[in-house]
């Protein structure tokens, strides 16, 4: 039988075993979801913290509860380990290592360059690989490709490769790795079709596409479409405030067209691992070719000076999450306020039910209890992360100065305090 015909039949009859090279907010949703489709799966990561916590049956992943970390552990489907030789097992590989941008705004392909040696070293025919992490147009074909034609396959013909970049969202109750409808692109037409069979035996819906470079356009396209929106908004809010219009009343407004508007909301910049960077992995191939991508680089520079529109003295800051109700504060425009307020010699503090520390430019913050003397005490207090498991109420009750970035007061009773909605008039004050 010709090893496409074999590779199928072992994902049609579960015998393949599934590697998922890197265990973070992508891969281990999707390694869990393989095996609960019968597949042996192994997960490799570099991080002995990871694999030894979850060997240990225990998450570290919001989204993904220690008890189905500990389940698929003891039923012998899930396991995890350090050592890239266990790669040889692997028939499958979809790999979802991080793809950070450099200081320089370039990206960082160093991650996926490690994971594509790594396979290289440890391929045999009869494979599929499957490139998840978020990338420039052209990453799966010129750097994952030689990898494999360097290993002596040939790709189309007794080794498939391809692109599925993850549109996972942290903290969405409704859509999850499984739900989500998932773009598929090859290399070759045998790779899209394998790369389309086996994420089809553990994901609900499959998008086939042309190609590689097409597949990781689309989610180019997805988050910069995000981007240019949010930095649409944003600088709405800056309009409103100079014509003096409540920029919250003109989005519900406008939001109750039936067609032709999305509604997005203005914050204090944007956050997390996609969509302040992704956009930038295109402008970047495109500086390349010598075009400038004009919208990207205008949104970028309107969200990453929002956190600007903020200052003052004795600050808490309510929420550090990139958003709300995760754990995750990657490119948190938290990070940016709290700089921004300490360069004005504020002091801050700040309460985050989801992230009880971390450490930034060599300071450590630790949340503090959210109590009535804290609330009572600050110059003002800052929501830049709306977790609903905050009493906003009490906030609004206790606090002189609330600088709402989130419109998380908007329908709450109004206390003595002053509130001011971002880069509104200060509307809501009361006596
Ligand atoms: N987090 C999201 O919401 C999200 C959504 C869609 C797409 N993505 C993309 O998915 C990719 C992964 O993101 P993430 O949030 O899961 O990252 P993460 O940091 O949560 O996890 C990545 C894991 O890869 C491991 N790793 C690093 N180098 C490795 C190597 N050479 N071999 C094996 N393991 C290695 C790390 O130890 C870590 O456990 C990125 O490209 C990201 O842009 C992320």
């Amino acid at each position: 039988m010709h090893l496409k015909d074999q590779l199928l039949a072992k994902i049609e009859n579960r015998t393949a075993c599934i590697g998922v090279v890197g265990l973070g907010y992508v891969g281990l949703p999707l390694a869990l979801e393989f095996a609960k489709a019968g597949f042996k799966v192994i997960g490799y990561d570099v991080s002995d913290r990871v694999v030894r916590e979850l060997t240990a049956g225990k998450s570290h992943i919001q989204d993904v509860s220690s008890a189905d970390v500990a389940k698929a552990v003891k039923s012998g489907k899930f396991e995890v380990t350090t050592d890239e030789s266990r790669l040889q097992e692997m028939d499958a590989i979809s790999i979802a290592v991080p793809t950070p941008l450099a200081k320089t705004r370039d990206p960082d392909m160093g991650y996926v360059l490690a994971a594509a040696d790594a396979i290289g070293r440890n391929c045999r025919p009869g494979i599929v690989v499957v490139l998840e992490s978020t990338t420039y147009p052209g990453t799966t074909r010129d750097l994952l490709l030689p990898k494999l034609e360097a290993a002596g396959l040939s790709v189309g013909e007794d080794a498939f490769l391809a692109f599925s970049p993850e549109r996972v969202d942290p903290g969405n109750p409704v859509w999850n790795t499984k739900n989500t409808p998932k773009i598929v692109g090859g290399i070759t037409p045998a790779c899209s079709e394998v790369a389309t069979a086996l994420y089809a035996t553990c994901l609900d819906t499959i998008v086939p596409v042309s190609g590689t470079e097409t597949a990781e356009l689309v989610k180019l396209l997805e988050n910069t479409f995000r981007s240019v929106n949010i930095g649409l908004v944003n600088e709405m809010a800056i309009v409103c405030d100079k014509l003096g219009v409540n920029i919250w009343e003109v989005i519900e407004a406008a939001a109750t067209k039936p067609f032709g508007f999305m509604k997005f909301t203005p914050g204090p910049g944007i956050g997390g691992h996609c969509i302040p960077l992704d956009p930038h992995y295109l402008a970047w191939k495109m500086r390349t070719l010598n075009y400038k991508t004009r919208f990207i680089d205008l949104a970028s520079e309107i969200n990453s000076e929002m956190p600007a529109v903020v200052n003052g003295s004795r600050i808490l800051v309510l929420g550090v999450a990139y958003k709300k109700d995760v754990d995750d504060m990657r490119e948190s425009p938290a990070l940016d306020v709290i700089r921004l307020l300490e360069s004005q010699g504020a002091k801050v503090h700040y309460h985050d039910p989801f992230i009880p520390k971390f450490r930034e430019d060599g300071h450590e913050y630790t949340s503090v209890a959210l109590t009535d003397k804290e609330i009572t005490t600050s110059d003002a207090v800052v929501i830049v992360t709306d977790h609903s498991s905050v009493d906003y109420q009490r906030i609004v009750a206790l606090a002189g100065v609330i600088v709402d970035t989130r419109n998380a007061t908007a329908k709450l009773t109004k206390g003595k305090g002053r509130i001011v909605s971002l880069a509104s008039a200060p509307s809501y004050a009361t006596a």
